[in-house]
């Protein structure tokens, strides 16, 4: 292999600055005294499992949706589980799924007796209609489309589907709390959804966290029980269930961003937007859509990634200069992870899978980070004389 091509100078004023691709510790410390308040708060309260806070987060989050109940309960994953069980999934049935994602999508599935059936994605990096068509058996029952990046499906093809073979739609909405598809929000279109509130999530908790969301009063009453013990109100137990509920002081920590939800969105799409006008016009670098480029889709950009040209070099080059970013999952689409079994080859995820990369995308970057990221890469493909 070639060596890379010697390079012109950065010129930010950032140079040579840390940016790590998540903040962990600057997240808590941009609102520390207000955190530490409802900490003491709650704990002054003795409030702990299922009290007055979660219920006014779900409240809340309900409210926001426009959905008539939102759950709180541990994770998102356990949402996931809890959300098939409780829309009846049945041992054995087949549920596809794209393979780019985390295997959380997949592993909700075989918790709940199901089939995780993979397939490929789209340019958009999203599950693909044509190969959702294609994976149709008998024994399909449902379709789990993952809403990822903070960017909803084209949800009138997969609506199309569902509705063509009888499929059920649960949509793993971890990564997409307030995007929208045609106006509609991610986590409103199936079923049941499931929400993430990992740390890391534009809504995220100081620890694991999580909501599924529902319209159908059923499928709500069974999500209620599954998620403490199979107990109804009155201490019966009507079904076996699990302990997965949000902890009423992570309910209150996530309620007090909530509050903020539509400037933490707007912030992270003007981030985006400053991504795209830097970097847009350089060949080896694909560039997720910007915001407002397409009327149909509302992102909330949970992750800026994009596709490059010798992905992993760059990589190198980035964190050599103090940026941090992400490979999702490791490099590796639930598919091609041995132990789980799966013989299938689906193409446009391989290759996704060797020129992917998320860049820093979160509420700690500045602007002039994000002038100095793009910098660097323009400099990375610019070789100089
Ligand atoms: C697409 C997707 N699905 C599911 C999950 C699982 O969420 P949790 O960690 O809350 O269980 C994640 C978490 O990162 C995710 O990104």
């Amino acid at each position: 292999m070639s060596s890379p091509p010697k390079r012109s100078a950065v010129t930010s004023t950032v140079s040579r600055a840390v940016i790590p691709f998540f903040n962990y510790r600057g997240a808590f410390a941009a609102r520390e005294d207000e955190f530490l308040e409802i900490v003491r708060d709650v704990i002054r309260r003795g409030a702990f499992i299922q009290q007055r806070d979660l219920a006014d987060f779900e409240e809340a989050l309900a409210a926001f949706l426009g959905v008539p109940w939102a759950f709180g309960v541990g994770n998102a994953t356990d949402g996931l589980i809890i959300a098939l069980r409780a829309a009846g999934l049945q041992p054995g049935d087949e549920v596809i799924f794209p393979s780019h994602t985390m295997v959380a999508t997949a592993a909700s599935v075989a918790h709940a007796g199901g089939v995780p059936v993979p397939v490929d994605c789209g340019a958009d990096h999203l599950i693909d209609p044509a190969s959702v068509e294609a994976a149709v058996t008998e024994r399909t029952r449902a379709i789990m489309p993952v809403q990822l990046n903070g960017r909803t499906c084209d949800m009138d093809a997969i609506e199309r589907l569902a509705r063509d073979h009888g499929l059920m739609i649960v949509e793993d909405a971890a990564q997409a709390l307030g995007s929208r598809f045609k106006g509609k929000p991610a986590g409103t279109f199936g079923v049941a959804a499931a929400f993430s509130f990992y740390p890391a999530k534009i809504l995220g908790c100081f620890g694991d966290g999580g909501a599924v969301v529902t319209g159908d009063p059923e499928i709500a009453r069974r999500v209620k029980l599954l998620r403490d013990h199979g107990r109804n109100e009155e201490g019966d137990v009507e079904m076996w269930g699990f302990n997965s509920r949000l902890d009423n002081m992570q309910a209150a920590i996530l309620h007090a961003q909530f509050r903020d939800y539509d400037e933490i969105i707007s912030r992270r799409r003007s981030i985006a937007h400053l991504y795209d006008s830097l970097l847009s016009g350089l060949a080896e670098v694909t560039l997720p859509p910007a915001p407002g480029s397409d009327p149909d889709h509302f992102d909330v950009f949970q992750n800026y990634e994009i596709e490059a040209e010798r992905r992993d070099e760059l990589r190198a080059y980035l964190s050599k200069n103090g940026v941090g970013t992400i490979i999702q999952w490791g490099g590796t689409p639930v598919h091609k992870f041995a132990a789980l079994g799966f013989d299938v080859e689906l193409p446009a995820t391989e290759r996704l899978f060797e020129r992917c990369l998320m860049l820093p995308m979160n509420m700690m970057v500045t602007d002039d980070e994000v002038a100095y990221i793009a910098e660097l890469i323009r400099d990375f493909y610019t070789p100089t004389a």
